[in-house]
C-alpha cells in the first residue's frame, strides 16, 4: 500500500505532462491508440481508488465516472472544450474541472486560417491533380478560387479564438463582422490595435454578407445546430463555412444538402458530427472539390500539446492538493 494519490490518465498526452504527474503521483496511462470504453474508465477509477483524472475530449465524463472513486477530487481535461464533462455533476460532488483555455487559441486560429486559405484556394484539390499526374499544362480556368483578400470575414462568437482569427484578417485587409449573444466592445478594442475594424451584426446579416463564414462558439444547447437549414439558405451560394469549434454546432444534413445543391460554395472543417467522421459518410462524397475536413487537430501543434500537458497537470495537482485550479472548467462556465 502507498499514500501517493494515484492519477488515471485515459491517453498518453505529451511526456513533459506525465512526467511532472510521475514526480508527485502514481500515474496510470491507458496508452491505446483508441479511447478505453467508459466502463474500463469506471472499473480503472474504482480499483486504483484514484484521486485525479485526466481526460481527453473524446472521453464522455458522466455520474458513473464522476463516483466511480470515492477519492476522485479532479479532472483534468486535456483540451478547452469541456461539453463532454457533466459540469453540474462535478459540482455537486465538489470535484475540480480543470481545462487548457489559452495556450491553444493561437494555434487554433492558425488552423482556422489554414482551411479557409485551402478552401478558397483549392490546395487538397491541387495536390490531388498533381498526384494523380493530370497536370499537363498551365491552364488559365484550372482550379480558380475566390480572392481572400479584400472579403469579408464572418465571425460567429467573438471569445479568444475568434478574437485571434479575426485579427489575422488584417494582413488580408478583410471586412470583419462577428455576432453572438451580445456586443463586445473589450474584443473590438483589442482588434482596432490591429488594424481590424470588426462590426457587431445580427447572425441573419453575418451569414447574408460574409464570403467567409467561420464558427467559433462553445458547444451548449443554444449553439446546437446553430447551422442548420435556414442558417445555410441565409449564406450566399459562394460563400465558404469554416468550423474549428463542435461538429454539433452545424446540422451534417444540412450541411450535406447545402454542398450537394450549391448552396454554399465549400466548408472546411476541423470539427465533425459524427466524429471520428468515417470515409463512407455521405458527407465525405464532396471532398475535396467541396469539402476539406481535418482530424480534429485545432490545437496540434508541438509546442501547444506540450503546454496542454502542463496544463493540466497543473490542474490535477491544485485539484488534488485542495487549491483553486489556475484554470477552472467550472468557474469559466459561471458555475463555481
Ligand atoms: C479542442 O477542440 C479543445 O477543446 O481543446
Amino acid at each position: 500500500m502507498t499514500d501517493t494519490p494515484t492519477v488515471y490518465v485515459t491517453r498518453a498526452i505529451p511526456d513533459v505532462g506525465l512526467d511532472r504527474l510521475r514526480e508527485r503521483y502514481e500515474v496510470v496511462v491507458w496508452d491505446q491508440k483508441l479511447p478505453p470504453t467508459k466502463e474500463h474508465v469506471v472499473s480503472r477509477l474504482a480499483e486504483l481508488d484514484a484521486e485525479g483524472l485526466v481526460c481527453l475530449l473524446s472521453d464522455e465524463i458522466d455520474a458513473a465516472v464522476l463516483d466511480a472513486s470515492t477519492d476522485l477530487s479532479v479532472v483534468s481535461t486535456f483540451s478547452v472544450g469541456y461539453d463532454h464533462i457533466d459540469l453540474a455533476g462535478a459540482a455537486d460532488r465538489g470535484i475540480a474541472v480543470g481545462h487548457t483555455p489559452g495556450v491553444l487559441t493561437e494555434t487554433t486560429a492558425d488552423l482556422t486560417w489554414a482551411l479557409l486559405m485551402t478552401c478558397a484556394r483549392r490546395t487538397v484539390e491541387g495536390h490531388a491533380y498533381v498526384a494523380a499526374d493530370e497536370w499537363e499544362t498551365w491552364g488559365p480556368r484550372l482550379l480558380t478560387g475566390p480572392d481572400i483578400h479584400g472579403a469579408t470575414l464572418g465571425i460567429v462568437g467573438l471569445g479568444k479564438i475568434g478574437t485571434a482569427t479575426a485579427r489575422r484578417a488584417a494582413g488580408f485587409e478583410m471586412d470583419v463582422l462577428y455576432s453572438g449573444r451580445s456586443r463586445k466592445p473589450g474584443r473590438e478594442d483589442e482588434l482596432a490595435e490591429f488594424g481590424v475594424e470588426a462590426i457587431y451584426v445580427e447572425r441573419e446579416e453575418l451569414l447574408a454578407e460574409s464570403d467567409f463564414v467561420s464558427l467559433h462558439v462553445p458547444l451548449t444547447e443554444a449553439t446546437e445546430r446553430l447551422i442548420d437549414e435556414s442558417a445555410l439558405r441565409r449564406m450566399s451560394e459562394n460563400a465558404i463555412l469554416i468550423n474549428t469549434s463542435r461538429g454539433e454546432v452545424v446540422d451534417t444534413d444540412a450541411l450535406d444538402a447545402a454542398l450537394a445543391t450549391g448552396e454554399i460554395a465549400r466548408a472546411g472543417l476541423d470539427v465533425t458530427d459524427p466524429e471520428p467522421l468515417p470515409a463512407d459518410h455521405p458527407l465525405v462524397r464532396h471532398a475535396p472539390e467541396r469539402l476539406v475536413v481535418t482530424p480534429h487537430i485545432g490545437s496540434a501543434s508541438t509546442e501547444t500539446r506540450n503546454r496542454m500537458a502542463e496544463m493540466v497537470a497543473a490542474c490535477t495537482e491544485a485539484g488534488i492538493d485542495g487549491e483553486p485550479l489556475s484554470h477552472s472548467a467550472l468557474r469559466d462556465a459561471g458555475m463555481g
